[in-house]
């Protein structure tokens, strides 16, 4: 018997998901009266908040894309850093997401830190960094982290794990006889922000929001709360 049969008899998954609770907390709070004039310091704020209060891997975020068909796709990812240009990551640019950022560089950004009920959305352009920084990313990485990277077909269809196993250590094969070696398609890019949205839950649901918004990377910022 499966999960969804024991479901079926115990009420329907629907009633199931209805009695999970969210917003379970203990929630933090947020005044945007206080908010920095600068989205990027608030952001690292509620980021500290997270990993100090140990919310697991409070660095990763789902970076949202649009597909070759016109469609959304999104996927999680690590993120690299943080300043006054954007919020940087690192991906394979042969891989889907590299793809669809070479024909269209435009994506948003999604963090969720469940024990602050805090959500924060990023929206703007992606440029690459020259390859001098994207190879020092890799550089800096473990040599699993970079074996993995050197093998390329990200997503593709994989016919067997002991294809995938043999590439994988003939990879680090390589890297352990040459440690300077590097995938040249790995690529760090910034998501340069022109909308940047903090929310705060609230358990009676009146949620805060304030977004900070500008038309172009060169303007200020101009700061809105939002209806919840
Ligand atoms: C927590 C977490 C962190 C991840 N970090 C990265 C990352 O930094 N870079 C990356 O290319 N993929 C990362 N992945 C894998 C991606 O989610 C994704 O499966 C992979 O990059 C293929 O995506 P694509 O087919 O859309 O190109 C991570 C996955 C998880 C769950």
């Amino acid at each position: 018997m499966g999960a969804s049969d024991d479901l079926g008899q115990a009420g329907s998954v629907r009633e199931w998901l209805r009695g999970l609770e969210v917003f379970a907390g203990p929630l933090a709070d947020f005044d945007p009266a206080g908010a920095p004039a600068e989205p990027v310091d608030l952001f690292l704020g509620w980021l500290t908040a997270a990993v100090e209060a140990g919310v697991p891997d409070a660095h990763a975020m789902t970076l949202s894309t649009v597909g070759e068909d016109g469609g959304p796709d999104a996927r999680v990812l690590i993120l690299k850093n943080v300043d006054a240009d954007g919020w940087q990551f690192a991906v394979h640019a042969g891989s889907p997401k590299g793809r669809q950022l070479a024909d269209l560089p435009r994506a948003a950004l999604t963090f969720y830190w469940p024990l602050q009920g805090r959500q924060v959305r990023v929206r703007g352009t992606v440029e690459p960094a020259s390859p001098e920084q994207s190879a020092a990313d890799l550089l800096a990485r473990a040599p699993s982290a970079r074996a993995e990277a050197l093998l390329g077909r990200q997503s593709g269809h994989l016919e067997s794990a002991g294809e995938r196993d043999r590439a994988f250590r003939a990879a680090l094969a390589r890297i352990e006889s040459d440690p300077a070696l590097i995938s040249t398609e790995w690529t760090l890019y910034t998501l340069v922000p022109i909308a940047i949205e903090f929310w705060q839950a609230d358990k009676d649901r009146v949620h805060t929001r304030l977004r900070y918004e500008r038309p172009d990377r060169h303007s200020p910022w101009e700061r809105h709360m939002l209806w919840p």
